[in-house]
């Protein structure tokens, strides 16, 4: 008889993503945060056919070095840096991810963000909490006028599509940047420019929205020199990667107010934030939760999951597979 192949979870999620898993599998479902190290995952992985893992586990070459039996990585995300690509099709390691099911809530999600931001919401409910409220004034925590501000949008892919047509209906303008033109008829449709530079977007956009994937390209994107660029009285939104930005240079130009606010849902060396940063108090600071609705993150869960049934057991889920 033949055995039953192993899967590797790394962290407990949904009832239904386990019960699809062990319908297949043996399954084996590791403790939160435990295999954040690639040391970790390295000495475990050597058992398992399969490994639907989290975006805080690195799946590198040293992991891949004692993946013997491994067949299929399925990364609960859309954004895939925190696995080597190259590794994986050298060891012919198929690698699958969660794109199109998160789209719609993530972009619900970055203009939260976005508007919590340049309306100075968190700033403000802080200190009515500190009990500083002496009641109205025509001159207390005034923010940005969107309606016809200028919305900049680095990472014109499916997110920032979505971003860019709730923006539209703000009555803000759209300028991007993108290595790639859109077609005619999408940049038609959102009234977009396309800016091939990014910093020369910086220069021109009240509020920019970062939404490209983390690459050796998109590294540090936004350094001092971006920051600089930026006007005075404008805003960064960062719901892609931390490690977009410099982290180090954002904290120092909001306390100098170089800039004039930031959203930030992911960050550099996750889960630290920079300690600067945390005091900087034109900062809105969330735990990576743009996406994070049940409906979203289940559909994440089970696309993934249906990736290992299918590469391991031929079942017909539907996946999306990147390698
Ligand atoms: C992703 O999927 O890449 C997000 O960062 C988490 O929803």
């Amino acid at each position: 008889m033949s055995r039953k192949p192993k899967v590797l979870l790394t962290e407990p999620v949904f009832r239904e993503v386990h019960e699809l898993l062990e319908k297949y599998f043996e399954l084996h479902v590791g403790k939160r945060g435990q295999f954040n190290h690639a040391n970790t995952l390295r000495d475990a992985i050597s058992r398992y056919d399969g490994l639907l893992c989290m975006l805080s586990n690195p799946v590198n070459s040293t992991v891949l070095s004692n993946a013997s039996i491994l067949k299929v990585v399925a990364n609960y995300a859309v954004g895939y840096n925190n696995i080597d690509l190259a590794a994986c099709r050298s060891h012919n390691i198929r690698v699958a991810n969660t794109p199109d099911v998160l789209t719609e809530t993530t972009a619900d999600g970055t203009v939260a963000l976005l508007l919590s931001t340049v309306k100075r919401i968190t700033e403000s409910e802080r200190f009515l909490r500190e009990g500083c409220f002496d009641g109205w004034s025509p001159t207390a925590f005034l923010g940005l006028e969107l309606n016809g501000a200028t919305a900049g949008i680095i990472g014109m892919g499916r997110i920032g599509q979505a971003v860019a047509k709730r923006l539209r209906a703000f009555g803000m303008k759209i300028i991007y940047s993108n290595p790639n033109r859109l077609p005619e008829s999408v940049e038609n449709e959102l009234q977009a420019r396309w800016f091939e530079d990014p910093i020369q977007l910086a220069s021109r956009a009240d509020v920019i929205s970062l939404h490209c994937p983390l690459n050796t390209r998109t590294h540090h994107l936004v350094d001092s020199d971006f920051l600089d660029a930026m006007q005075p009285g404008a805003y960064l939104i960062n719901a892609s990667r931390g490690p977009v930005v410099d982290e180090l240079a954002l904290a120092k130009a909001l306390h100098e107010k170089r800039i004039a606010g930031a959203g930030i849902d992911v960050y550099e060396f996750e889960p630290e934030v920079n300690e600067l940063l945390l005091t900087a108090p034109n900062a809105v600071l969330i735990p990576h939760i743009t996406s994070a609705t049940k409906p979203t993150r289940l559909k994440m869960g089970m696309l993934a999951a249906g990736a290992i049934a299918k590469t391991l057991c031929g079942a017909d889920y539907p996946c999306n597979f990147i390698a």
